[in-house]
């Protein structure tokens, strides 16, 4: 089974490591906003049982020093090349895909509309959509939480405003407490919860969303093997895309392309023709 495999957002860093981002099929970046970001106070990484919990936080340079010093360095990569766009409103969203339009270089845009570690924006994820539609012709995918309720109707809305593709899932949000102490293990509390607890949560917002709407899905959450990826394919995935294994296993896409590819008797997508990252892009 050929499945693009990509990172997912912030768990690789592709001028720190690019022969790991050379063996992707896209390469995605962390999220930038329009104005630098310091991040989160440390401890923002702990890890816990069945995954790990982070509160980074968009740490991020800022949309003008990416373009005028990491984009170049990335595009020397050779590897296609998706940022990721997060903002505290519509119009912060909206600058950054307007500056990103702009560069040749980049082939796709994920809106990361689902930080569990930042105040969200007032807008609702499809005025977020519908206003960077309006500031971009490039490819537009729609990174969603896994602990919005009816994650089908959300797909639906950020569809009809424009959206080319669904990333599925954002870390969910959890909490670790000292045990010693009581008090959080991450300074700012709460934090993303990512890794192998999120496979079959991730598996049931593909499932729903492949079912509510006719786009393509890179599926994420948890994923380690060929199997896992396999199941979110099943489930209605057409790219899939590893986070924190990296950390554990920076050659896991290696891996995994070749545990799929070996897959035998791996249920096709559930109801729905896969669609490809290519032909995605170029939508
Ligand atoms: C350390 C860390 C940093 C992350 N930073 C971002 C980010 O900047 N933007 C984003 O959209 N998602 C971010 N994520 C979420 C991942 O892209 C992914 O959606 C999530 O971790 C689930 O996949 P996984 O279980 O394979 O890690 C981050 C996750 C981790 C662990």
């Amino acid at each position: 089974m050929s499945v693009p495999i990509l990172n997912a957002s912030g768990c690789l860093d592709a001028l720190v490591a690019p022969d790991v981002a050379r063996t992707l099929d896209a390469f995605v970046t962390k999220t930038v906003t329009l104005l630098p970001r310091e991040g989160n106070p440390p401890p923002r990484i702990a890890e816990v049982e069945h995954g790990m919990l982070n509160s980074i936080g968009l740490q991020n340079p800022g949309i003008d020093a990416f373009v005028s010093e990491a984009l170049p360095a990335l595009a020397e990569l050779g590897v296609p090349l998706w940022v990721s766009v997060g903002g505290f409103s519509a119009r912060e969203y909206a600058h950054v895909c307007e500056r990103l339009d702009e560069c040749e270089d980049v082939t796709t845009i994920e809106l990361n509309l689902s930080c569990p570690n930042v105040e969200e924006a007032a807008e609702t994820a499809a005025e977020i959509t519908r206003a960077a539609r309006a500031a971009t012709s490039k490819p537009l995918y729609a990174k969603l939480s896994p602990a919005t309720w009816d994650l089908a109707a959300l797909a639906r809305a950020v569809a009809e405003a424009g959206a080319d593709g669904l990333s599925l899932v954002n870390t969910i949000r959890g909490l670790a407490l000292d045990p010693a102490t009581g008090r959080p293990v991450l300074a700012r509390g709460a934090g993303g919860y990512s890794g192998p607890a999120l496979l079959p949560i991730a598996a049931a917002c593909i499932h729903a969303c492949a079912h509510a709407v006719d786009l393509p899905i890179v599926g994420m959450g948890g994923v380690a093997s060929g199997a896992d990826a396999a199941m979110l394919v099943a489930a209605g995935a057409s790219a899939i895309a590893i986070g924190t294994a990296l950390f554990a296993d920076p050659l896991a896409a290696e891996r995994i392309r070749a545990e799929l590819a070996s897959a035998v008797g791996t249920p096709p997508a559930a109801d729905r023709d896969s669609r490809s990252l290519s032909q995605a892009s170029s939508a």
